[in-house]
């Protein structure tokens, strides 16, 4: 039987996604970081989607390139063919990541890329004779996908009220929070502090047990755009060594230059990860792509032992791996890496000046074009708006409202803060810049409006 709330004036919607579909207005077409509805309206993409379309709309090298592989071939199963696009992808991929990433396993997205890097790690431990390494430590908070097995490395208490009863949830340790720290803290004893945490549950779980740690290095959604300070990754590097436990560092978001740097851990050199998991930048919304970046050493044993117990039916395909190195030669041959790193740094000044004038921006962080803006009540005590504001959502609908796209979600019901994502893609220049400012700027001061109007603030 149909259900009523998807039936709209023109007819019943017979699709389901996250929201409710009634309320999107419906896409026509896109260009550069511009988005058009199927009414004309003009829309601003603050947030390249969910943090994805990092070149922006309508490359004309990445659909020359996607063209040329379809009328070539667009699927043949790994299982039976290699393909030259897998290979120059993953070259590609390896040659930019650095020491240590030898090479590429590409999947379909990010959850995927989470599900087969804890597979592989399982079986490296396997095939050294660890058979106990089975736990997989996270954080709380933290996203590392939607599926069943990247859901129970994540840490979101209010998820796991949901289905933590079906899964085998792993244990977890605190963020280490930059705005919201414990009282008798400060941010760096505060990192420490998460840091000597892991430690403490590596050695409750027992040391032979913990196969890895998985982290956003920096933050994505579920922290907006967290950086800790250097020493966190240093000691947290120096803990998994020293208990033989895999370090993963999931670049899903910050990963493919988003931050400045292909690889985010090229930030903190002294705290390189085993494994590394890329996914949203490499193909930049023109398809659906994740990578897990391995080196010989985990790869090497684990195919000698037998070879990688794993697989997706789409893993790989020459369409998409096309479309993923015509994306990854434009990141380069445009230098939006160096230009995440200017522009971020000019657009992270410009929203600390928006966030000085505001009453309502509490804390603006993150690194390169992947930053995050913290809304609050009241700037002094830090207070949250109330829950009936809906704050950040009635936000995000004003900025709509204004032709401007945003990216949020309150994680844990905002247990944590409430924060949205300002992750414009790598291609912007300083008048889009300015532009997105001013459209910013109207939004703000629009909700902050309506809060004194209700009287939230
Ligand atoms: C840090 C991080 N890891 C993993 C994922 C999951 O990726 P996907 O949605 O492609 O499955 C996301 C998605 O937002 C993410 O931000």
């Amino acid at each position: 039987m149909l259900n009523e709330h998807l039936i709209k004036p023109g007819g019943p919607i017979q699709v389901f996604n996250t929201g409710d579909a009634r309320a999107l207005p419906v896409i026509d077409r896109a260009e550069g970081i511009y988005m058009w509805d199927t009414n004309g309206k003009k829309y601003f993409d603050g947030s390249s989607g969910p943090v994805t379309t990092n070149l922006g709309h309508a490359n004309e090298q990445v659909l020359t390139a996607m063209l040329n592989q379809a009328k070539k071939v667009c699927y043949a199963s790994v299982a039976v063919f290699e393909n030259s696009p897998n290979q120059r992808l993953a070259e590609k991929l390896v040659s930019l990541s650095g020491t240590g990433f030898d090479q590429a396993f590409i999947v379909s997205g990010g959850s995927e890329a989470t599900e087969s890097a804890i597979k592989l790690a399982r079986q490296y431990a396997i095939a050294k004779g660890e058979y106990n390494r089975t736990k997989v430590l996270g954080r709380n908070p933290s996203y590392h996908g939607s599926t069943l097995g990247a859901f129970v490395v994540s840490g979101d208490p209010v998820a796991e009220s949901m289905f933590g009863p079906m899964a085998k949830v792993m244990p977890k340790v605190p963020t280490p929070f930059s705005y919201r720290v414990p009282d008798n803290h400060d941010v760096n004893s505060y990192a420490r502090e998460c840091a000597g945490r892991l430690e403490q549950v590596i050695l409750e779980e027992g040391a032979d047990n913990v196969l890895a740690f998985i982290l956003e290095t920096v933050g994505g959604l579920s922290s907006g755009g967290l950086v800790a300070p250097d020493h966190y990754y240093e000691t947290v590097r120096e803990i998994c060594t020293r208990y033989g436990v895999l370090l993963i560092y999931d670049d899903v978001m910050a990963g493919a230059g988003r931050t400045g740097k292909f690889l985010s851990a090229e930030h903190w050199p002294n705290a390189r990860p085993d494994l590394v998991t890329l996914a949203k930048g490499v193909a930049a919304g023109y398809t659906p792509i994740g990578v897990v970046m391995a080196p010989n050493e985990i790869v090497g044993t684990v195919v000698d032992s037998g070879g990688f117990q794993h697989g997706h039916t789409y893993a790989a395909n020459p369409l998409s791996c096309a479309v993923g190195e015509a994306v990854v030669s434009e990141l380069i041959e445009n230098d939006l890496m160096n230009n995440a790193t200017e522009m971020g740094e000019y657009l992270e000044a410009r929203l600390k000046e928006l966030a000085d004038a505001s009453q309502i921006i509490g804390d603006i962080r993150g690194k390169g074009l992947l930053l995050a803006a913290e809304l609050v009540a009241n700037k002094e005590t830090k207070e949250m708006l109330p829950i009936k504001c809906r704050g950040v959502y009635r936000l995000v609908e004003i900025g709509i409202e204004n032709g401007l796209l945003l990216y949020t979600r309150k994680t844990s019901d905002g247990a944590f803060g409430e924060w949205v994502m300002i992750t414009p893609a790598l291609t912007i220049n300083r008048s889009e810049v300015d532009e997105l400012i001013d459209l910013l700027r109207i939004t703000f001061l629009q909700f902050e409006k309506e809060l004194q109007f209700q009287k939230y603030i």
